[in-house]
């Protein structure tokens, strides 16, 4: 399995993008990056295949979530897109996710990697219990569902870093990790709670970061980004 640093582009507007992925020198490795809905809502699948002919990697975050004909046939269009990654919600539940898989497979047999959202970092304790109605601990919960994930046949969860090294043990050490909640050693948290460094990260057995704002707002992205490779991957990026 490849591991990589994904920078996740948190932009509004297709222009804001375009203008930061041109502060990443030509010649130089070309960063794996995660589009959301605020931009795929914005700029629409053409902002999604202009990033790709720029050469990057795109995990495309929707995180689907519907009856499995409809999430089937959604993923059968993202697939077009060429995308490398995409998602959905483990709560849509096995038969969703199976339909997904073969939605997203395309007619060569390749496809993008499925990752599975367990439980969103949004949700606590209280709100699993009184409004989910779910009485199974938040822990449990999300290891159940990353364990359903895996047995549809998905490749992955999103987790927290912290989450990792217990997916693996239970879900298989083939069962990708992808983590947000990254911060460099030293820096501001910022919203994120429970946070690790890039070099933790590694260590804790995850296998994708997700870094946004430390890469987005730094005030040379290139050079920070080289700094979470370095970190991550021990490259000297
Ligand atoms: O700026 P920051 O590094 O906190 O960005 C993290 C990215 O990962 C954001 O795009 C955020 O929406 C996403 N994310 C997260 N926590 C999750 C799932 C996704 O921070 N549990």
């Amino acid at each position: 399995m490849a591991n990589d640093v994904i920078i996740a582009l948190d932009f509004p507007t297709r222009e804001e993008t375009l203008t930061f992925l041109d502060r990443f020198p030509d010649g130089e490795r070309k960063p794996f990056v995660k589009t959301g809905m605020e931009l795929f809502y914005a700029g629409g699948p053409s902002i999604v295949r202009e990033i790709k002919a720029r050469g990057h990697k795109i995990f495309l975050d929707l995180k689907l979530h519907d009856i499995p004909n409809t999430v089937k046939r959604a993923m059968s269009v993202l697939s077009g897109l060429d995308v490398d990654m995409v998602n959905l919600h483990a709560a849509g539940g096995s038969v969703m996710m199976k339909a997904a898989l073969e939605g997203l497979t395309r007619p060569d047999g390749s496809r993008p990697m499925l990752i599975a959202v367990t439980q969103l970092t949004s949700t606590d304790s209280a709100m699993l219990k009184n409004e989910l109605l779910i009485d199974t601990p938040m822990a449990e919960t999300v290891l159940s569902y990353a364990r359903t994930a895996a047995a549809s046949g998905l490749d992955g969860v999103v987790c927290s870093p912290l989450e990792a090294a217990l997916v693996k043990e239970r879900c298989g050490e083939a069962f990708c990790t992808v983590t947000p909640g990254i911060r460099f050693a030293g820096s501001a948290a910022g919203d994120q709670k429970r946070v690790m460094s890039p070099e933790q990260a590694a260590k804790n057995g995850c296998d994708y970061i997700v870094m946004g704002r430390p890469i987005t707002q730094a005030l040379d992205p290139a050079e920070a980004y080289r700094r979470a490779c370095r970190d991550f991957l021990g490259l000297q990026a």
